[in-house]
């Protein structure tokens, strides 16, 4: 089965180019012009962008959390990252408290039969022994290699820094990459038990009780432990200046200091979460959003190579019938924000302002991603050789994001009515099309685990 993509732009992390694409069964097998090519499918890609499909590695498929799970499954979510223009994700199977890694992760390929597109997974660590250290190991050998481990929510994920000390030198010795939430659990805690008992119930409270210094502090600390261990550490969905200054003194004094952050915190700010009545709960989310001054320095960070990836930390609540279970408690409103779908476009509209050039574009939502998380060179960019995970975008198109035309399970959007260039027009994956006028064309089941390898910076 032959497939041509024909007369477009193809844009990669590196170069801009006018060619065609063949693709042979799943795999690209040339880019050029002039190529005289039979084709089985003809794709018109004229006046349009030939980019790599997107690579989310930070989703939560229908996680517990917060008395809740959320609301989007491995079919509806990969559905919908797929109309968004992301081909791949990986996902964060769960350690339950009491049982080994092994359980969680298998829980998690079960849930995952049901994928559109392809996925790989995380493991989150709640609990730290012997068994589970040895475990890891096992993991890593099954292409689970990175492991993320959490800062704050005490009695709910927290670890503390001996047992993440332990977790680091594990990862050191198996080539593994440990994630981090990096926020200092303790002291919020104590915030959120003053301000409760002050009154203060509303959902901004929940970014105020959560102050970006406490997030630079755990940055901060990640790093002195990764240090300590000999390992490298990525941040996830860091959202404020001082996690950033955090990184970048780390990288300065030459350590593997990563991070990523998520278009909500490029987007967004502390005044949705104070939005009037009780709206602000649909912004929820940890690490809060922030001031609209740190938005700024983030799109710095990702000029300028301190931020490595955008990812979205996809957790979609309903605003009726999750959200709400917080209505006169706002450390009860289930924790995340959907995007999944809205990544691709929204990192694009930083090309439109003028932030980030086209390369880095693709950089940021697929190559660097998936270079990180062991992916690459399967995933991630268009070459011979590589998967045809392709995205057909249409830059021209402007259309407006709502909950009403978007494919995810949820029934709000935090981006509501927000004018938006560019349209992921046809979608492939490993040369099917996935996407294409509108439509669906994929089947629940067809995505495939993607074993990943090592972790080599
Ligand atoms: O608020 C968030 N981020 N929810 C998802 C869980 C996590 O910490 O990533
Ligand atoms: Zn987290
Ligand atoms: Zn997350």
């Amino acid at each position: 089965m032959r497939t041509l993509v024909q007369g477009g732009t193809v844009v990669t992390a590196t170069e801009t180019t006018e060619a065609d694409v063949v693709i042979e069964d799943e795999k690209v097998v040339a880019i050029g012009t002039g190529m005289s090519v039979e084709a089985d499918t003809v794709i018109d890609a004229t006046g349009r962008y030939v980019m790599p499909g997107g690579v989310d590695v930070h989703t939560h498929m229908e996680l517990p959390f917060g008395g809740s799970f959320c609301s989007d499954d491995f079919e509806t979510g990969t559905r919908a990252a797929a109309f968004g223009g992301t081909t791949t994700i990986v996902d964060f199977a769960l350690q339950d408290y009491g049982e080994g890694l092994r359980q969680g992760l298998d829980r998690w390929f079960d849930k995952a039969k049901i994928a559109t597109t392809d996925y790989g997974l995380h493991m989150i660590v709640r609990e730290v022994n012997d068994q589970v250290l040895k475990e890891m190991d096992e993991l890593v050998g099954e292409g689970v290699t990175s492991f993320k481990l959490f800062m704050a929510y005490p009695g709910v994920f927290m670890l503390d820094d001996a047992s993440i000390f332990r977790a680091m030198r594990q990862a050191a010795d198996s080539g593994a990459l440990i994630m981090m939430h990096a926020e200092n659990g303790g002291p919020i805690d104590v915030l959120i038990r003053q301000f409760l008992e002050e009154g203060k119930t509303d959902p901004v409270n929940h970014g105020l009780t959560r102050p970006p210094v406490m997030e630079g502090e755990a940055v901060h600390r990640v790093f002195k432990l990764a240090e300590l261990a000999g390992t490298p550490a990525y941040i996830v969905h860091l959202s404020s200046r001082d996690a950033l200054n955090a990184v970048r003194e780390a990288r300065d004094r030459g350590m593997p200091a990563f991070a990523e952050t998520c278009p909500q915190y490029l987007y967004l700010s502390i005044d949705d979460m104070a939005r009037p009545g009780f709206e602000g709960a649909k912004f929820v989310c940890s690490p809060p959003l922030r001031t609209a001054d740190h938005q700024e320095e983030l799109w710095k960070g990702l000029q300028g190579g301190d931020l490595q990836v955008v990812s979205t930390d996809h957790a979609p609540f309903n605003y009726v019938g999750q959200k709400d279970l917080g209505k006169d408690d706002f450390s009860k409103i289930p924790n995340g924000l959907p995007s999944v779908e809205d990544r691709f476009t929204l990192l694009y509209g930083g090309v439109e302002a003028g932030h980030i050039g086209l390369n880095r574009f693709v950089e940021l939502v697929a190559t660097a991603p998936a270079k990180m998380f062991g992916l690459y060179p399967r995933k991630g960019t268009i070459a011979p050789g590589s998967d045809a995970d392709i995205v057909v975008f249409d830059p021209r198109v402007e259309r407006t994001i709502s909950a009403q035309a978007q494919h995810m399970r949820v029934d709000y959007s935090c981006y509501e009515g927000r004018k938006v260039r560019g349209l992921p027009e046809v979608v492939l994956q490993r040369g099917r099309i996935l996407v294409k006028g509108g439509a669906f064309h994929g089947k629940p089941g067809q995505g495939r685990f993607i074993p990943r390898s090592r972790i080599t910076s």
